[in-house]
């Protein structure tokens, strides 16, 4: 088959590297891909919001099967796109993406379908929004509905904090979304990312990883996209998981094809494990980055048939094997991130990192005259397998340590949740 990966970060080198060991892949291409992409498929110089272009490029190169990492594809319809000339694709339809790019969207099929969810109000106006605010105090969270890649979401402290939230998103037109916005109730508890693949109807349980969002060690700093992760999560218990897919994923699924808008792909719930149980933070439509690279390292079997199960509803009856060790990924980015950094930095010692030690996930690297450079704010992802996360994690700030980039940076904890645990 000849298949085409869409995105160009961690999680799209980490699909690709298990794509292009199935037998069924002949050819392989990625849009736009990274230098360390290039190294096992053909990469494309098309950007993953540019749908036309994509489709194009699908239709001239005779590709059978489009495998779409980032949310912003499927939100802006690509999906559609390619199925309506017959091409094959991996992930939601533009309306099935709703469920990640609208917040209120997703809360309110949670209502309709008793999912349990932080209570929470729409508003589309700052007053009425401000003045339930300060009926409910704080702490509090506010969100804006719509993509807006990670920086959408305030958990306010203080009432003031709350109130200059809502402020900053009806003053911002540009980013102001139609669907208004969000404000629920603040949930404590742990975090943990769940991924389900579903063919519309049937589901097919992954497995469970924990996340490190905020910048610093000890859980400090601005939210990111991730620094780190681990898989899989010693807190989801067998039984925790028969709960999460009982009262979340299965009437989500059900929801959504009772809504005429039937899910296909991956189903990414991020949970907060209150002292009430599992309850729905949000939901991804999409693997998560870098969650997506520790569940690669651990699938033992063929992905793309699973893939292509889930496109073809077909997933009923179908299984996958899992290793029993531990996978673990350090995430290295631009000093700054997640505000303002530099690219265009070298980066040495790659080659000089075994296979047995770790396996290098480029993020956002440029190569030039074989050497190669940084390109964005996450950069790179070391990610190492152990008997326990605490081995696994021995080995990727082993690896990690090898690895010469004066701008670079990396939080020197991830993994100690699930160490404390055990
Ligand atoms: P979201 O994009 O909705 O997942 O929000 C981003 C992050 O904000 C989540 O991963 C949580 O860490 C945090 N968060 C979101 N909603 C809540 C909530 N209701 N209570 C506590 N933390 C939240
Ligand atoms: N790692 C969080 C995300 O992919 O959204």
């Amino acid at each position: 088959m000849r298949i085409l990966v869409v995105g160009g970060g961690g999680r799209e080198h980490a699909l690709c590297w298990a794509i292009s060991a199935s037998s069924l892949c002949e050819n392989l291409y990625c849009a736009p891909g990274n230098a360390g992409i290039s190294k096992i498929a053909e990469c494309i110089d098309i950007q993953a919001n540019n749908i036309k272009e994509i489709v194009r490029f699908s239709l001239e190169s005779s590709i059978d099967f489009v495998v779409i990492g980032p949310e912003v594809s499927l939100v802006l319809g690509l999906v559609d796109e390619l199925e309506k000339l017959g091409i094959k694709a991996f992930g939601p339809t533009a309306g099935a993406a709703k469920l990640e790019g609208s917040k209120g969207f997703m809360k309110d099929l949670c209502i309709k379908y008793n999912i349990p969810t932080a209570a929470y109000e729409r508003f589309y106006d700052g007053e009425s929004a401000k003045k339930y605010i300060k009926e409910k105090g704080a702490p509090i969270v506010v969100k804006e509905d719509g993509l807006a890649a990670g920086k959408g979401v305030t958990i306010a402290a203080s009432i003031e904090e709350a109130l200059v939230a809502v402020e900053n998103i009806i003053n911002n037109n540009s980013r102001l979304s139609p669907n208004g916005l969000v404000v629920e109730e603040f949930l404590k508890g742990q975090e943990l990312s769940y991924f389900v693949l579903v063919d519309g109807t049937n589901t097919l349980p992954l497995a469970g990883a924990q996340d490190h969002k905020k910048v610093g060690d000890k859980d400090t700093g601005p939210n990111t996209g991730g620094m780190g992760a681990y898989s899989p999560a010693p807190i989801l218990t067998d039984e925790l998981e028969s709960k999460i897919m009982e009262n979340i994923i299965l009437p989500t699924v059900k929801g959504m094809a009772q809504e005429g808008t039937p899910f296909k792909g991956v189903l990414y719930a991020g949970l907060m494990l209150t002292s009430e149980g599992p309850k729905l933070l949000e939901y991804n439509v999409r693997f998560g980055d870098p969650e997506c690279q520790v569940l690669m390292m651990r699938l033992r079997s063929d992905i793309l048939p699973a893939l292509l199960a889930t496109n073809q509803g077909t997933l009923d009856n179908f299984s996958l094997r899992w290793s029993q060790e531990a996978a673990l990924t350090i995430v290295m980015a631009a000093k700054g991130y997640p505000g303002k950094y530099e690219t265009g930095e070298r980066i040495v010692g790659l080659e000089s990192i075994k296979t047995d030690e770790a396996l290098i996930f480029h993020a956002a690297t440029k190569s030039k005259n074989g050497q190669f450079f940084s390109n964005g704010g996450r950069v790179l992802n070391i990610c190492s397998t152990g008997k326990e996360i605490k081995n696994a994690q021995k080995k990727a700030y082993g690896a990690i340590k090898k690895i010469g980039w004066k701008g670079g940076f990396y939080r020197s904890d991830i993994g100690w949740r699930a160490i404390n645990q055990s």
